[in-house]
């Protein structure tokens, strides 16, 4: 190994001497405590309560969409959203495969099929040009219906990705759904407080999700949410998440299969203890991004990635991008010995043996950055 991968080890312990060494470790202060208090003295832990609603509340008024419903999960919010429109295993849905594994398990769950398309080196979401050749060869308008020319199913969706809380060129992508008719949805669960061009991502498309689990920029344990604009989707996705019960009648009533995905009234008393200080978390993910830039500004080896153009990330996790994989290897192996939280980039789902044979573009690009990233200890405490 070069000396200067050595170095860089060296500076990693140096200036993670007194600080948080953890991968991304939440925080907390006494307004939680005093939440979940509450929720405990007056028993309302679960489905219902005040704090789901004034988390709802607040999380659209942050975001700027019309209405927001809380889920237990980003999954389950994203499960609900390719619901609504009834995605089947007839149709097709595009998405990156450089994401977690919820954005296609969601696809799976309602037996439609995932085709992956390729990324953008710099933001890390769908890259718009790539996508916009991908249609063109590799798919034909039939009675107005956008299919696969090779498997003959539609293509009916896209999930937009904002991969560890960098914006995608998400005015393309939904210029590109329009001209094809497809639907867009976001998949914004690390993205919470990045915009980009100054309007909130998530807000873009038909539907957006976010995510709550404990490692994300704020949490309420876990937990998610459905942001829209439409009143139509809003109170469709309400009921579906509450096993689309009519609440109108006394007989338990139930007019079509629903699921158990409303978010407890503790999980939101969690979530809205962190919204009171979600301006001083989101400074200090700022402060993390400059910090390790200073930090490591001399190496040649490796660069930390910086928000996309036109943008503001929330810096969820802090990405290291290596010039060689076998350099990148080292450095990995021997920060985790040492007990620093650092992490692989998500592993690109193609490559997993249960979506190995869905349909795809070339993922060169996808590829490439899987082998050269590491996300680096990001919490908020780094720099508070
Ligand atoms: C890109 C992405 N999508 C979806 C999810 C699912 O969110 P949750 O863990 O809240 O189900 C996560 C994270 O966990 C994620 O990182």
């Amino acid at each position: 190994m070069s000396k200067e991968i050595n170095e860089i080890i060296d500076k990693f312990e140096v200036i993670f001497r007194k600080r948080d060494k953890s991968h991304h470790a939440p925080y907390f202060d006494q307004i939680e405590k005093n939440n979940l208090k509450k929720c405990i003295e007056t028993t309302y832990v679960s489905y219902v309560g005040n704090f789901v609603n004034e988390f709802e509340k607040k999380i659209s008024k942050f975001v700027g969409s019309k209405y927001a419903i809380a889920t237990t999960s980003g999954t389950a919010a994203l499960h609900l959203a390719l619901r609504y429109y009834n995605i089947n295993n007839n149709h097709e849905v595009l998405v990156p495969s450089l994401t977690y594994v919820a954005t296609v398990n969601a696809i799976r769950y309602l037996n439609s099929i995932p085709n992956f398309v390729d990324i953008d080196n710099e933001n890390l979401g769908i890259c718009p040009f790539k996508l916009e050749k991908y249609l063109k060869n590799s798919t034909k308008k039939i009675n107005g219906k956008l299919l696969n020319k090779k498997t003959k199913r539609e293509i009916k969706a896209l999930i937009a990705v904002h991969l560890y809380g960098f914006p995608c060129r998400i005015d393309l992508l939904k210029k590109i759904c329009k001209k094809y008719k497809i639907l867009l949805i976001e998949d914004a669960a690390e993205s919470l407080g990045s915009f980009y061009k100054s309007q909130h991502t998530g807000t873009f498309g038909n539907i957006g999700i976010l995510s709550f689990n404990g490692n994300k920029t704020i949490t309420c344990g876990g937990g998610g949410m459905v942001i829209t604009n439409s009143k139509q989707i809003a109170q469709k996705l309400k009921h579906l998440s509450t096993h689309a019960r009519l609440s109108n009648r006394e007989d338990h009533y139930h007019d079509e299969v629903g699921y158990n995905y409303r978010m407890t009234n503790l999980s939101a008393a969690v979530g809205c203890g962190q919204l009171k200080k979600i301006g001083k978390i989101l400074k200090s993910k700022i402060k993390n991004y400059y910090w390790y830039k200073e930090n490591f500004k001399k190496f040649q080896s490796m660069k930390i990635l910086k928000e996309p153009k036109n943008s503001k990330s929330n810096y969820w996790l802090i990405i290291g991008k290596f010039k060689n994989t076998a350099e990148r290897n080292h450095i990995f192996k021997s920060l985790k010995k040492k007990g620093f939280g650092v992490r692989l980039c998500w592993r690109p789902l193609h490559t997993l043996k249960i979506f190995k044979n869905f349909p795809r573009d070339n993922l060169k690009n996808t590829n490439k950055i899987y082998s050269q990233t590491i996300t680096f200890p990001s919490s908020s405490k780094i720099n508070l």
